[in-house]
């Protein structure tokens, strides 16, 4: 499909429309507060050691819901000022990481806590962050926060589709799932396997096709989630896209 530069990434300006009637709260039940207790397209457990102990079975992602406290906003903008400023940089620490290129806004736990030490706004946002990170190193990942000043316009993360592996930054070592935690602006959208036909591989990027009327499930700021990815045909691939359609400030995202 041809891009179409005057939109958001590979999607044309009708399913756009679309896509915002059909996000539809696919949250199943909640709990008092609100929460979701049940993904159409997820397994919802209560703690970080089930988020990384869960089978994925029948569903291609497991999920933490969580709300936090504290501006993200707010962070999302003075970060996304600091690295254009040149105050905040990334450190592309192994040989792997200089080869593959890694963005200088693509943050490793060592930099957050630096930043963390000197920055006197945003403690309680930082160390909510830094409890993340260090949770995902203490299951051997590298954690990365990724400070985005601006909607990325990338035609296949704009569409459905399942994602690859998750390299491990410091050894190129592939891993058959993802965690991630959008700390504010809008969260990864996704779609029942039933719900999509494929379309095509770009980069080993499956992408999909939704049927029409697909109902559309969206995740919340600060849930936190694991997803499969790469080639591991026992797991149903975790079907999804980036809600990029809308104008975005600045956005902190997790991944590992
Ligand atoms: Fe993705």
């Amino acid at each position: 499909m041809a891009s179409d530069k005057g939109m958001r990434g590979g999607l044309g300006g009708g399913d756009i429309d679309q896509i915002r009637q059909r996000v539809l709260a696919d949250d199943g039940r909640k709990d008092e507060r609100g929460v979701p207790i049940d993904y159409e397209c997820a397994t919802v457990v209560s703690s970080l050691t089930e988020l990384s102990n869960t089978q994925f079975c029948d569903k291609g992602a497991i999920i933490l819901p969580r709300r936090l406290d504290g501006d993200f906003n707010g962070l999302a903008r003075r970060m996304s000022g600091d690295v254009y400023q040149g105050k905040l940089r990334g450190e592309l620490q192994s040989s792997w990481q200089r080869n593959v290129g890694i963005a200088p806004s693509w943050l490793g736990i060592e930099t957050v806590r630096k930043y963390a030490a000197q920055t006197e706004m945003f403690g309680q946002e930082l160390s909510t962050i830094l409890a993340d990170m260090d949770y995902l190193e203490s299951l051997g990942r590298t954690p990365l926060l990724k400070v985005y000043s601006y909607d990325y316009d990338d035609d296949t993360v704009d569409r459905p589709h399942a994602d690859p592996y998750t390299p491990n930054y410091e050894t190129g070592e592939h891993y058959g799932d993802r965690y991630i935690t959008v700390y504010n602006s809008k969260v990864t959208r996704h779609a029942r396997n039933e719900d999509a036909e494929p379309v095509a591989s770009l980069d080993h990027i499956r992408t999909f096709r939704l049927k029409p009327g697909a109902p559309v499930g969206t995740f919340h700021n600060g849930d936190i989630w694991r997803q499969a990815c790469g080639e591991n045909t026992k797991v149903k691939p975790f079907i999804h896209w980036s809600a990029t359609e809308m104008d975005d400030g600045p956005k902190l995202i997790l991944t590992a």
